[in-house]
């Protein structure tokens, strides 16, 4: 057996090698037709003082064959077959997808790897299956997905955060060693967002070649980016599995996750695009295409403070603004007046809601708004009745003593009890309130995660997609938003069967322009929550002109979050202005293709959406511009004979500090082609740091 198969895609190709082990040989730009002596032509080598065989770098490395990195697979049966090495039995090839079984004999273990290239968004994906054949119990240490990456893809992009600060980016130089995450938090987490990128040197936004991976799982993970001493590299991810975490008995099996991956030969604008194309097409499915409603969230206007009057004057001026969705956040549930208490207690507090929470859902509705709650089901606190009644409940160690978070602690959802307790809670409260939207949150990291003694954060994780799955049956029409204290839980597995994600914690808008750039990359506008907070951000101190605030939230699934009661007329005019502003540009925003610029002052982020007759484009200003003038903006993603008539659609209200005389432009709307617009571009009047302009390019 020695074959190449090649999968294409609209854009891309993969050719496998099939000998007695299958290698990816290729994997970027389109092959038209294989060479009939490419299998010469990729021969290897052999180098003096290594192996005297040539090591494939295999769909599934294994240490038994002379991979020394990091294999795709290990384990032992009480010690023994800690090193196998497996023999293709089957193979399946369609037009876009192989799936190939490999077996070791003697370490009775067989693998499935399946891997998929979608047409029409180039996106690969791939996973492996693992399958006890022998009678002994297989304690399974790792098995990840890997995916090779070319010799001149010698640049990392990697991502970093922590509460209030998602999405942070790092570089960093790709030739020896190599990058790894560990995540064993427990969720997807703040700190190991589990995607990166790999490119040649210097990939930027719009420029270079770049492979980006994404794993989608929302517990622990491994992510690696390995450079062998013979320059070959690769890309790994799987779950990071906890000793004893997996034993398989006789024919049990293990699936890893998804690995997402693609390719773009045009920097990372060609990687959103396919990942924003997939999630699309593939991961995200809204219960109706509506457009996606404008939210306001109860939280930081009034917090633990619940009052049903008071919720109602809220809910009436933010029906007046624009707001489509009203959201109660936490503090609505039996003793919950901090956040110290209650959390299990899944039932309405009827001292805050004396006549029912009905009479404010109905309000809610009258005004013409939808009606969302907040709950976090996983969590209990010590101090409510389901801890009283089931101490046993709790995700933990017996005899250890765990420490809490946010005090609070994680409900074992593998206990069949506590699962059914938390379904009938749940579906309880969806059957009886005209509730449309979940805001299922989850505020703290898995420590001592035991079920029965055992790690359980696999077990914990699939329970959750399970909880979730069996309340979305029930209630096919409610959407859910992933927020786990702001963005720690933003993974493509979680997002099949969620609608939106709290991107963070953070409404500071100059944090968040950096938060969403960076989730930008892996998921579109339409499921990144982004929200108006007050002028003084509640996570930073730091103050916001309205301008900032407004524009930020615009570029996402836009809401508000704050007090409107409380606020200035003045202000409630700019929220309704900006939520006018976004209702008008949300078809594009939330169905268009996403890109960022590359520009020359590094205190400014320039980013935009563009569809088929109309781009717009936001520049903000991020700190005091590098130069004393802007430099032109070359918009490349217009169509070069086109003309368009270019607007200004937003600017600050505010007077300028750095200008003391605008372009005359800004007044008119000009009349440009595209070919003007790519090659001398326009220039735009100098923005004061920490605000945002729009400008509007709209095919004539
Ligand atoms: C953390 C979330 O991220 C917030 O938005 C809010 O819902 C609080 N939890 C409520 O406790």
């Amino acid at each position: 057996m020695n074959k190449l198969i090649h999968l294409t895609s609209k854009n891309h190709s993969i050719i496998v090698k099939v000998d007695s082990i299958p290698e990816i040989i290729h994997w970027g730009g389109k092959i038209n037709e294989v060479d009939s002596d490419l299998l010469f032509a990729i021969e290897r080598p052999i180098s003096q003082a290594r192996l005297d065989i040539d090591v494939p770098l295999s769909l599934c490395p294994e240490l038994g064959r002379g991979h020394f990195n990091a294999p795709g697979i290990e384990g032992h049966r009480n010690g023994t077959d800690w090193a196998p090495v497996f023999q293709i039995i089957d193979q399946q090839i369609e037009a876009q997808s192989i799936c190939i079984t490999l077996r070791d004999d003697i370490a009775q273990l067989e693998l499935l790897v399946e891997l998929h290239l979608d047409h029409d968004s180039d996106v690969v994906k791939k996973r492996i299956t693992v399958t006890n054949k022998g009678e002994s119990e297989y304690y399974l240490g790792k098995l990840s997905s890997t995916l090779p990456l070319p010799n001149h893809a010698n640049e990392l992009m990697t991502f970093h955060g922590r509460w209030c600060q998602e999405f942070q980016t790092q570089r960093q130089r790709f030739e020896h060693g190599g990058f790894m995450q560990q995540n064993r938090r427990g969720r997807t987490s703040h700190e190991n967002f589990p995607g990166l990128f790999v490119g040649e040197n210097g990939f930027s936004e719009q420029q270079g070649q770049v492979w980006g991976f994404h794993l989608g799982w929302s517990g622990n993970h491994e992510l690696r980016a390995d450079v062998r001493s013979d320059g070959r590299r690769f890309v790994q991810a799987g779950e990071l599995l906890f000793s004893g975490e997996c034993i398989l008995g006789a024919n049990e099996t293990y699936q890893s996750p998804w690995l997402y991956g693609c390719y773009s030969s045009n920097g990372l604008n060609g990687i959103s695009d396919r990942f924003h194309h997939y999630v699309r097409e593939h991961i995200i499915s809204f219960p109706t295409d509506k457009p996606r409603p404008v939210h306001l969230n109860t939280w930081e206007g009034i917090y633990f403070d619940h009052k049903p009057e008071y919720i109602m004057q809220m809910a009436s001026e933010a029906a007046d603004m624009g707001v489509e969705r009203f959201i109660i956040d936490d503090g609505w549930f039996i003793g919950r007046h901090d956040d110290k208490a209650a959390l299990g207690d899944w039932y309405l507090d009827e001292d805050k809601y004396s006549n029912g929470l009905e009479p404010v859902i109905a309000h809610v509705n009258e005004k013409g708004m939808e009606f969302g709650l907040w709950v976090e089901p996983e969590m209990v606190s010590k101090e409510s009745n389901l801890y009283r009644n089931h101490p046993d409940w709790m995700l933990g160690l017996e005899s250890y003593h765990q420490p809490s978070g946010r005090w609070q602690y994680v409900l074992d959802l593998q206990n069949t009890e506590c699962f059914q307790y938390l379904f009938d809670r749940i579906n309880d409260l969806l059957t009886r309130y005209n509730i449309t939207y979940l805001k299922w949150d989850m505020n703290r990291e898995l420590v001592q995660p035991g079920h029965n003694g055992r790690p359980a954060v696999h077990g914990q994780t699939k329970a959750l997609y399970a909880l979730v799955d069996k309340l979305l049956a029930q209630h096919p029409s409610v959407e859910i938003e992933s927020c786990s204290s702001g963005g720690g839980r933003i993974d493509f597995e979680i997002l099949k069967r969620t609608h939106r994600f709290w991107a963070s914690d953070c409404n500071d808008a100059l944090e968040r322009q950096t938060i969403q750039r960076g989730m930008s990359y892996f998921f579109p506008p339409e499921v990144m929550g982004a929200h108006i907070g007050p002028t003084e951000c509640h996570s930073t101190n730091r103050q916001h002109h309205i301008n900032m605030r407004g524009v930020t939230a615009l570029g996402g699934h836009m809401g508000v979050e704050l007090d409107p009661v409380k606020e200035a007329e003045e202000e409630k005019a700019a929220f309704s202005h900006y939520i006018a502003l976004h209702k008008k540009y949300r078809d594009l925003l939330h169905s268009g293709r996403s890109f960022r610029m590359d520009v020359a002052d590094k205190n400014q982020y320039v980013y935009g959406v563009q569809g088929e007759d109309e781009t717009i484009v936001t520049v903000c200003q991020l700190a005091m511009p590098s130069y004393a003038l802007p430099s032109p903006l070359r918009i490349t993603c217009v169509d070069a004979d086109a003309k368009y008539a270019v607007t200004l659609i937003e600017m600050p209200k505010a007077s300028f500090q750095l200008m003391k005389q605008a372009p005359k432009w800004l007044d008119q709307t000009l009349t440009l082609t595209g070919n003007n617009l790519q090659e001398i571009g326009l220039i735009l009047p100098i923005l004061d740091p920490e605000s945002a302009l729009i400008v509007s390019l709209k095919k004539i």
